[in-house]
């Protein structure tokens, strides 16, 4: 690939006013890997600790020894630094702009004080339903603004939250509420998106038949739809509100108490739990928040995410609520009541950075330019993107439509598993490259690697595998009960560093550019799914003896799911089955996991051992067949003439 790509300077003007001019962000950047104590011993004090840390950094990447401690004699509390810190200076100040899914309903402003006072009663509820510091609880609930206050809620008792997606299926909830042994399940009534109720609480009581632990239900009234409450199991939280005191000191947590649990897909088996605990995770979403949107007091920050992923827990929630900010959350859809839904928000509440994905650059840019046009976006003053590689096209209408030409792009890349972002430019200091995350962020140390060797690549220009060499404050500390496979998963393929599953290229001025997945993970609209699940997802069906899943190239999405089924026997490839695997893998997963195209084969591609070639599925799935490369070790290599005349991409 030439390097022919235009360069995008911060202005003047950008580089005066930020937190990091280019000088300052070098200076720092070498401190930070120079001299990782000192660095982080010094930007840890951003936050309120109740006992400081003498310690800083202790973490091993040693094979057989994986632990990542970092200020782990210090104490505090993340809901203290999230709210009672900023009463005395800013309690009447927004902390959180609420637009729901209808426009017409108009927003909320919850102020901090306000956010204090429906934290302390939360909390004070999941205590009276028995959640003490160490338990799980289960967040199933839309972008309301009591999801945020539960995360608070949890962190306030010291309780560990995690956050199921309100898009995921009956049974994935009961699979995440089983395996975190949660005590309460939040959620609400029913959920308006795009002008529609997603029946929740129904949802939830579907799960609740495959729940095999103790678990209470906690019910927030969102529309006053017709729902059941199942007597003695289901509560509501409006009623358990009036029996609790609004006092409700915050818990001391050790730096190293786990905050929350967060369940991401990966290359094998079911959904990882991903950990993060307390003090690394909140200096680093925080810190990041501020250097990487060049967040300045009194501006108003929105991030489109949904905070059942990660983003919304760094970006909605917790970073910026640290920082003493405005932060937006939208309960609704891109393109509802219109494709100008964004911009129009952007104009009612001046946002001042804006934070979303490409997938959804990609739908608006393709609705016309008019729609951003009708809206005074003055008021931006930085644009991010997350989720995955953005191509050029959707970067320059990003840049030219919505920034007008004036605003910094900053690309974000960073996974669950980071807590943060690690790989961005800052909006006063890196010169952009559209489609690159370009350089790292302070304390973080990229590596190339060969993929087969495993050997670092130390020329400037570099082409291989992304991993870290050391740790960063808010890098997950283990998987939910199986610290072996935290290990297997990120250390064990390239020793003393971690993998991040994804491929890169390093160019001449050094900067990074993320080529995606190297694993059997594919990234749907900014959405990591795995594919081995969604083939267990079909195989469970009694019609199909086996699938195989990849990824294809798809214009919105990035990435579409393919999937090839051998039926069993006797069972006949008809259109009315392809819509019946389709919407059984929406019941079980959820929508985002629905196949976008099916297959079905007679048999799949195998090698004589049985093990089945998905580098052949991936060509033909991409309609790049005439690349197929070395068949010759297949076991029946007429299969694959079958696959190719009845391929479902035919581009
Ligand atoms: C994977 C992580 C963490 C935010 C949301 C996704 C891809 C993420 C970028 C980017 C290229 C990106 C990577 C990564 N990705 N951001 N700016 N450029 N790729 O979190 O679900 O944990 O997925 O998303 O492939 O490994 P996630």
């Amino acid at each position: 690939m030439a390097d022919n790509d235009k360069t995008y300077a911060p202005s003047a003007e950008m580089a005066a006013g930020a937190h990091a001019d280019r000088a300052t962000y070098e200076a720092m950047y070498a401190a930070s890997v120079a001299d990782p104590d000192a660095f982080w011993g010094e930007h840890g004090k951003r936050l309120d600790w109740m006992t400081p840390y003498t310690k800083v950094k202790n973490t091993s990447f040693a094979p057989g020894n994986i632990d990542i401690k970092w200020f782990e004699d210090g104490s505090l509390n993340v809901a203290a630094n999230c709210i009672d810190r900023h009463l005395a200076t800013r309690g009447t100040q927004t902390a959180i702009i609420w637009e729901p899914d209808d426009p017409e309903a108009g927003a909320q402003h919850i102020t901090y004080q306000q956010l204090h006072a429906h934290v302390s009663k939360f909390a004070n509820v999941l205590k009276e339903m028995g959640v003490g510091k160490g338990d799980r609880v289960v967040i199933y609930l839309p972008m309301i603004p009591q999801a945020a206050y539960a995360m608070l809620a949890c962190a306030r008792i010291g309780a560990i939250h995690s956050v199921v997606f309100a898009g995921f299926s009956a049974d994935a909830l009961a699979a995440r509420v089983n395996g975190s042994e949660a005590k309460v399940v939040i959620t609400a009534d029913e959920a308006p998106r795009g002008g529609r109720n997603t029946p929740l609480k129904v949802n939830a009581d579907k799960a609740f038949e495959k729940v095999t632990v103790d678990s209470k239900m906690l019910v927030v009234k969102r529309t006053g739809g017709d729902i059941a409450m199942t007597a003695g199991r289901d509560v509501w939280l409006h009623e358990m509100e009036e029996t609790v005191s609004a006092d409700c000191p915050p818990e001391e947590m050790n730096a190293e108490d786990p905050l929350f649990i967060l369940y991401t897909s990966g290359s094998t088996g079911q959904p990882k739990g991903v950990v993060h605990t307390t003090g690394g995770y909140l200096v680093y979403a925080s810190m990041t928040h501020q250097y990487t949107f060049d967040y300045h007091d009194g501006d108003v920050f929105w991030c489109t995410a949904d905070v059942g992923w990660v983003t919304g827990h760094s970006y909605i929630v917790y970073g910026p609520l640290a920082n003493g900010a405005t932060t937006l959350m939208f309960e609704g859809v891109p393109t509802y009541p219109d494709a100008g839904r964004f911009w129009q928000v952007c104009e009612e509440h001046k946002v001042n950075q804006f934070y979303t994905a490409p997938t959804a650059i990609r739908a608006l840019m393709g609705k016309g330019n008019a729609f951003v046009e009708k809206y005074d976006l003055s008021a931006l003053k930085v644009l991010g993107t997350v989720g995955e590689p953005i191509n050029p096209e959707a970067w320059n209408w990003y840049n030219d439509v919505v920034g007008g030409g004036n605003v910094p792009i900053v690309d974000t890349w960073w996974q669950t598993e980071t807590g943060g972002h690690l790989l961005t430019p800052l909006p006063g200091a890196t010169p952009t490259k559209p489609g690159s995350a370009t350089l790292p962020f302070f304390g973080v140390k990229p590596v190339v690697l060969e993929p087969e060797t495993g050997k670092e690549i130390t020329t400037t220009e570099a082409e291989g595998v992304l991993a870290i060499a050391d740790s960063w404050p808010s890098q997950m500390r283990t998987i939910w009960g199986d610290h072996d496979r935290f290990e297997m998963t990120y250390f064990s393929q390239y020793k003393d560093m971690f993998f991040s599953g994804d491929g890169c290229r390093r160019d001449a001025d050094g900067y990074y550019w993320i080529t995606g997945r190297v694993d059997d993970v594919i990234n749907v609209s900014g959405h990591r799914m795995g594919t081995a699940e969604v083939e267990s997802a079909l195989v469970a069906h009694t019609a199909v003896n086996e699938a195989a899943v990849v990824g294809y190239p798809h214009d919105i999405k990035g990435q579409g799911i393919y999937a090839y089924v051998s039926l069993m026997a006797g069972q006949d490839p008809s259109e009315e089955l392809r819509k019946e695997l389709s919407d059984w893998v929406r019941a079980e997963i959820g929508p985002i996991a629905k196949p976008d195209l099916i297959q079905f084969a007679p048999g799949l591609p195998k090698t004589r051992s049985g093990k089945i070639m998905r580098r052949i599925l991936r060509k033909i799935a991409e309609n790049d067949y005439g690349a197929l490369g070395d068949t010759s070790t297949l076991a029946e290599p007429e299969v694959v003439d079958d696959l190719i005349a009845n391929r479902m991409n035919k581009g």
